[in-house]
């Protein structure tokens, strides 16, 4: 069932079906029948292909957002989050220009989960918001590997936090390398340091926010080899996996890649529907849409 569907459930609300046609030259065109209601919620991560699937989002909005009085907007998966700053001299900051539109169209509210940069939400001036589906991760994870407990590995040092909590709710110990990326060309080194940790047989979970291009993963896995791990397996929220990324994850040795339904495919095992509900019952309860 996909995410949308799911959130109807869990909110016994009416799920309303779209309209959408792309035609020959990549424009897009959506009807939605009319929804007089209070409260209206879309649905929709903008991965790829990203600028389509934001540009529908936006359009739903707008479509909604003439009928509807509140409408929140759910992007689990929120592209652009990583240009939230101007890193090299020149770069727009893209995510500056995403929040301005997401706005114009008539949003009231946004929910992420597990943004790349929290910081990006500082461009909305509506109330936007991210959900951290870390918890969810470590229940399956406790589930999974039964008293087996893998140590847990961040890929970087900006992931220690979400490793932090996710360890402690397993209970087990947890590692963080340090990577760097070539601001050019995207290039990912894990930097050579010694770990004080023995990996020796012992399953490894590399826990991260997105995988992506795999790049980091794959670095990731290389330099924890010389440890010998017993397995290692990969989990994050949001598995975008661009193109042949699972195949190469797979070739490198990471046995399985789990994910949340932020994205849909085959790795996406956590259903993220109660998470997500639970925070807009709280919202449309609390009547607080400041
Ligand atoms: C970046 O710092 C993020 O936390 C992820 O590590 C990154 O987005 C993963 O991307 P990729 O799979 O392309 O290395």
């Amino acid at each position: 069932m996909d995410l949308a569907n799911a959130i109807s459930k869990h909110l016994d609300a009416e799920l309303v079906p779209v309209d959408l046609r792309v035609f020959a030259d990549g424009e897009s065109k959506i009807k939605v029948r009319r929804v007089e209601k209070d409260h209206c919620v879309i649905v929709q991560s903008t991965y790829p292909p990203t600028d389509r699937h934001l540009l529908q989002a936006l359009m739903l909005i707008k479509g909604c957002s003439e009928d509807s009085a509140k409408v929140y907007a759910v992007m689990p998966y929120m592209a652009y989050s990583r240009q939230d700053r101007a890193f090299l001299k020149g770069e727009v900051v893209s995510m500056d220009l995403v929040a301005k539109l997401i706005e114009a169209v008539g949003t009231k509210r946004l929910i992420t989960v597990d943004i790349h940069s929290p910081a990006s939400l500082s461009y909305f001036t509506i109330n936007a918001q991210n959900i951290s589906a870390v918890s969810l991760l470590a229940r399956y994870a406790k589930l999974k590997f039964k008293s087996n407990v893998p140590i847990v590995v961040s890929p970087d040092e900006g992931g220690i936090q979400r490793a932090v909590e996710f360890a402690n709710e397993l209970g087990t110990d947890m590692i963080a390398l340090t990577k760097r990326r070539n601001k050019d060309t995207g290039e990912v080194i894990i930097e050579e340091k010694e770990l004080n940790c023995n990996m020796v047989d012992k399953n490894l979970v590399l826990l991260d926010d997105t995988i992506s291009t795999g790049a980091s993963i794959i670095e990731a896995c290389r330099f924890l080899r010389r440890y010998k791990p017993n397995k290692i397996c990969a989990m994050c929220t949001h598995a975008v996996l661009i193109g042949n990324t699972e195949r190469r994850v797979k070739a490198a040795g990471i046995e399985e890649i789990i994910s949340t339904n932020s994205i849909p495919g085959n790795n996406a095992k956590i259903d993220l529907a109660g998470l997500i509900s639970g925070q807009i019952k709280n919202i449309i309860e609390s009547k607080n849409l400041s």
